[in-house]
């Protein structure tokens, strides 16, 4: 049998194009770690000169060769002698950097390794850990698009007090108790509970937001006049979490002891990636298969939106919305407990 020409110049620009992607995400990740993208966001012009000087980079030209890269891959182009700034593709992205942390940059250090994961030589959360802050500024940076659906939905409910559980910057936090409601966020996470407190602080909501220490996994153990008149709990993106660390059961148990605290009148809303249902392999989608890989390898597991609907019912909560949530192609779950949790 012959080979196609063109069989082995179509392998290899295969390979081409996944360095392409490779190296593209890290030239991005770098300016955006370096607070280069976010000036370039908000308008401003990038000078190399001023840049290195920020940076302590004793010759500008020293830049020269990523700034040039990314033009060439369509991100920048140059608007004077060593100047640049983002091009129409780059301005279009702009909105999703954030992704840059949370889908790469917040895993390198566990996918540096991976190899040594694999064969057993390093154990995740002993020895290598993703980054958290990057993963928290990350996610900071791409929440707006997830204020809107979660702030109606409290609002919307009525709500006279939230516990945010896994609050991390608490800015979500923030954003819904900025319309009177008073809120709870707990983190086990010290620098996290000091980022939120740093928000709550900014914002000016001190006599509205209490930011604990404390293990989210557990809510029975919690302060009692923290938890006293709770009426709503939101969870994004930890229950997958604690999926895996307590596994289904504990997840389950969770749930339920959250139905407890909220008692018939409350309400759970809970934001989570749907994990795939069919594992094969599906090129066309951007987003869960890679999201799906580094939860597997960093303690996590996601779920199907339907086996989170059937823990959340054997719970003794009923799902009364599920709404769509444009981040992270995620979904908001709504639910209820049913005539107060079995216990
Ligand atoms: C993926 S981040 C999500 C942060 C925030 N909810 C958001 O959407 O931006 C998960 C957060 O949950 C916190 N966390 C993880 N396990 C926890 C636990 N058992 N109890 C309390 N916080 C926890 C982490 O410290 C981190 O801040």
């Amino acid at each position: 049998m012959t080979v196609p020409e063109n069989a082995a110049i179509d392998g290899q620009d295969e390979i081409f194009k996944l360095a392409k992607g490779y190296y593209t995400t890290k030239a991005l990740l770098a300016l955006w770690r370096l607070g280069v993208l976010e000036r370039g966001a908000a308008g401003e012009d990038l000078e190399l000169p001023a840049i290195a000087g920020r940076l302590g980079v004793g010759d500008p030209a020293h830049l020269r060769p990523i700034f040039d890269y990314l033009i060439v891959r369509g991100y920048l182009e140059r608007s004077g002698q060593d100047v640049y700034r983002l091009s129409e593709r780059g301005t279009a992205a702009s909105p999703y950097f954030g992704y840059l942390s949370t889908m790469v940059g917040a895993y390198e250090p566990v996918f540096s390794r991976i190899e040594d994961l694999l064969s057993g030589r390093l154990v995740y959360g002993q020895d290598v850990k993703r980054s958290h802050e990057e993963m928290v500024r990350g996610l900071t940076s791409l929440e707006d698009r997830m204020m809107g659906t979660v702030t109606e939905v409290v609002r919307g409910s009525g709500a006279r007090k939230v516990m945010d559980l896994g609050c991390g910057s608490a800015r979500m936090l923030a954003h819904i108790c900025a319309g009177g409601v008073r809120g709870v966020g707990v983190d086990r996470d010290p620098s996290s509970c000091a980022v939120a407190r740093e928000t709550v602080r900014r914002e000016g909501l001190q006599d509205r937001i209490t930011i604990i220490e404390g293990d989210a996994a557990d809510v029975t153990s919690l302060p009692r006049e923290a938890v006293e008149g709770v009426d709503m709990i939101t969870v994004m993106f930890l229950l997958h979490e604690i999926l895996r660390q307590r596994g289904r059961d504990g997840t389950v148990r969770l749930l339920r002891e959250i139905a407890e605290l909220l008692g018939e009148s409350g309400s759970l809303a809970m934001v989570e990636v749907s994990g795939t249902v069919d594992h094969a392999y599906r090129e066309n989608q951007l987003f869960v298969p890679e999201y799906e890989l580094l939860h597997e390898y960093t303690n996590q597991r996601l779920a199907a939106r339907e086996e989170w609907e059937a823990m959340a019912g054997e719970a003794g909560m009923k799902v009364v919305d599920v709404l769509p949530v444009d981040m992270c192609q995620a979904f908001c779950l709504v639910a209820t407990p049913i005539g107060g949790a079995p216990r």
